[in-house]
């Protein structure tokens, strides 16, 4: 943005917020929270102020951090890129979660329409949203049926151009108990492995047939078909899955995902603590081979949910060793908490600036490798962007404060070292 368009939104914002100090009982307005490249009108600017109103109490506002006023004042950088454009030149799609509140807050819409090209559901594609009991217990066979949301949803992503990363088909959690029962009564017994592998074989068939129906399927560019199957001792998570299938239960979620997805869509394993799972997320993924030899898998999803006291080259060897098998690495998931995750760190000034350092260093190591062909890589999402609406909200993982103002992280991110939280 050129910087008398920067003087102008400063006054823009500045005449908003004050406006908003009037309403808020006199506490200082929340500071200049959109330092997006976005164009922001007043409009706009007046509903950002609102979503502070909406997303925060005023309580909250009182305890900002350092950073959060100490850089009121300051100028913000000129933004040269957004992390559509900066992934983009490695090939990458950046990507957040989505969830309902977001379409409806426009400093949201705004960042996302500007920031990102990929979009994961953070709920509405799971099982337990799109599993209907009545109409399972009605039919005899498993139903999946999509609910007014994620209708809304989908549309809202095709109408603005969205990539989409299906997220999940098989996994232990928000996964309903009644799916694994006679009738999908919970109260009988459990199914048997060849009633449960039909219902797993019929699931997976009608999700991708319905979105094929619904005009959604050709967003689709990847999809987590098993999420969180593995243990950090290497065994197997125990599950309903596991119970009624058996061992072979995740292959044959691949199977039938082959044989159902479209080729153009990537099929993923995906999980957390992906850097302490490495050799048996190694040597998992080559089991997903069809009897001709070859993968039914096309990539491994790291949920990248960090600590910035996590080492780097740990992670980086991760990524290389998984790399190293000619399938696909997409994180996930990516949110940087500060410190570690027996020791949380409060964001004072240092720690926010540690969380920058971490981003760049993090973001900027994995460039390198995917450029030098270490990994292939083509979608990088964050589990969010904004702290107030992630899940580890008490934490402040994400890119932007709970007031829309660009953190360190977001500069790191970014690949802005100079604001990222490094000395000079
Ligand atoms: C896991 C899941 C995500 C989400 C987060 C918590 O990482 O894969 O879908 O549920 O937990 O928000």
């Amino acid at each position: 943005m050129r910087r008398w368009k920067m003087g102008l939104l400063a006054m823009v914002l500045a005449f908003s917020l004050t406006a908003c100090a009037a309403e808020n009982n006199g506490e200082p307005a929340a500071d200049q929270s959109i330092s997006q490249e976005a164009e922001v009108t007043t409009d706009e600017a007046q509903e950002s102020t609102d979503a502070i109103g909406d997303a925060e109490e005023t309580e909250e506002a009182k305890e900002s951090t350092s950073q959060e006023t100490s850089s009121a004042e300051e100028e913000a950088p000129v933004l040269t890129e957004t992390f559509q454009s900066l992934l983009g030149k490695h090939g990458i799609k950046a990507g957040t979660c989505l969830s309902d509140y977001m379409i409806t807050n426009k400093t949201c819409v705004n960042i996302i329409t500007t920031q990102f090209n990929s979009i994961t559901f953070e709920n509405h594609l799971k099982p337990d949203a799109i599993l209907d009991l009545q109409e399972s217990k009605a039919k005899g066979d498993i139903v999946v049926k999509f609910n007014a949301t994620t209708e809304k949803l989908l549309k809202w992503c095709k109408d603005n151009g969205m990539a989409m990363r299906g997220h999940t088909l098989v996994w232990y959690s928000q996964t309903p108990n009644w799916i694994f029962y006679e009738d999908f009564d919970t109260k009988k017994s459990l199914v048997s492995r060849d009633v449960m592998l039909a219902r797993m074989d019929s699931y997976i068939n009608q999700v991708f047939t319905l979105l094929e129906e619904k005009g959604y399927l050709e967003s689709f560019y990847a999809y987590d078909v098993v999420n969180e199957a593995w243990m950090e001792d290497g065994s197997k998570r125990d599950c309903l899955w596991l119970k009624t299938i058996g061992e072979d239960y995740l292959w044959y979620a691949f199977y039938y995902a082959d044989k159902y997805a479209p080729d153009y869509i990537d099929l993923y394993y995906n999980d957390y603590n992906e850097q302490f799972k490495t050799e048996t997320l190694y040597n998992f993924v080559q089991t997903l081979k069809d009897e001709e030899g070859n993968y039914l898998i096309d990539g491994v999803g790291f949920q990248a949910h960090l600590y910035t006291e996590d080492d780097l080259n740990t992670y980086f060897n991760t990524v290389e060793r998984l790399g190293s098998l000619g399938l696909k690495v997409n994180l996930t998931e990516l949110d940087v908490c500060l410190g570690t995750w027996q020791n949380i760190k409060p964001a004072t000034e240092e720690n926010l600036k540690a969380q920058g350092q971490y981003y760049y260093n993090l973001i900027n190591g994995l460039l390198q490798r995917v450029d030098e062909g270490k990994v292939k890589m083509d979608s990088l999402t964050f589990w969010g962007f904004v702290d107030n609406l992630s899940w580890r909200k008490e934490r402040n993982p994400l890119l932007y404060n709970k007031f829309y103002k660009p953190k360190y992280a977001f500069y790191g991110a970014m690949q802005m070292k100079e604001y990222a939280g490094f000395d000079e």
